[in-house]
């Protein structure tokens, strides 16, 4: 089995794991973490934003080709005015601070989400940070950006729709393989496995469609403290899962009664 090692202390054995191919992760609970320190929410944030960088090295070197991670969403903007911003500069300031190290990682930054929506300067950091890491071949880190899963599929249906009125397609055509192929970033597998740190048992929007057979893994912990450990255990958990798909297992099915 695939060993790896990196500069420091960590390993990536792979044995008794199943490394998802896709995994989503929501980053929750930056807020409770400062709380209970005694700081500020924006020191939460920041706090989430170093974890980050930590789970995409974790992730690349674990073998997982595509992380998806659940930044901001369309209901975000909700939160206090100067919640917002300091949200948005430190979105400006990750991508400043760690690129090159995301760079030396091999990762690749892509967006999902409204992003023709957001303020001009936001949508360029956005855009030149796909352009500039377009190349970069180990994992693709997604960031789910003024994100939402219902508005996600209301795209796809107006995309769809439009085809039809151009007279391109018909109405019969919409298949869910059409919807798949008219998403944001339909290139990108659904995720196998979403975790989500904090304790809350909900998707929150997150990925509705891609997510419909993901393995689901939660825990406890607050997002700014979720490491190493805890996303090797997550892998742990994942290696016992059937995947069904609404089918059976072959060891539940007749025939595979007949088999075995
Ligand atoms: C939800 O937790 C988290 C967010 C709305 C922001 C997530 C952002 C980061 C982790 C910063 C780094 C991201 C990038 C892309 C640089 P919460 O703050 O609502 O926590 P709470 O539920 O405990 O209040």
């Amino acid at each position: 089995m695939a060993f790896k090692a990196d500069k420091l202390t960590k390993t990536y054995d792979t044995a008794g794991l199943k490394v998802p191919v896709s995994l989503g992760v929501i980053m929750d609970g930056n807020g409770r973490w400062a709380k209970k320190r005694l700081l500020p929410r924006s020191a939460g944030h920041r706090a989430g934003a170093e974890n980050l960088k930590e789970l995409c090295r974790n992730c690349g070197n674990y073998g997982v080709k595509y992380l998806t991670v659940y930044a901001f969403s369309t209901e975000n903007w909700s939160r206090p005015e100067k919640e917002v911003s300091q949200l948005m500069k430190l979105f400006v300031e990750f991508f400043d601070k760690y690129d090159p190290e995301l760079a030396e990682e091999g990762i690749r930054v892509r967006f999902t989400g409204d992003i023709d929506s957001l303020p001009e300067d936001l949508r360029r950091v956005c855009r030149e940070g796909e352009e500039r890491s377009k190349d970069r071949p180990k994992m693709q880190l997604i960031v789910a950006f003024n994100y939402g899963g219902r508005r996600e599929i209301t795209y796809a249906a107006q995309r769809l729709a439009e085809q039809v009125r151009r007279g391109e397609i018909d109405p019969s055509d919409i298949t869910e393989d059409s919807l798949s192929a008219n998403m944001y970033l339909p290139d990108v597998p659904d995720p196998e496995l979403i975790i989500r740190p904090s304790g809350e048992m909900r998707l929150s929007n997150f990925l509705l469609w891609e997510s419909a057979y993901s393995e689901l893994w939660v825990s406890d912990t607050l997002w700014p403290d979720f490491g190493y450990e805890e996303l090797t255990q997550a892998f742990r958990d994942y290696a016992k899962r059937d995947r069904r798909f609404g089918g059976l297992s072959a060891k539940d099915s007749d025939e595979g009664d007949k088999q075995s």
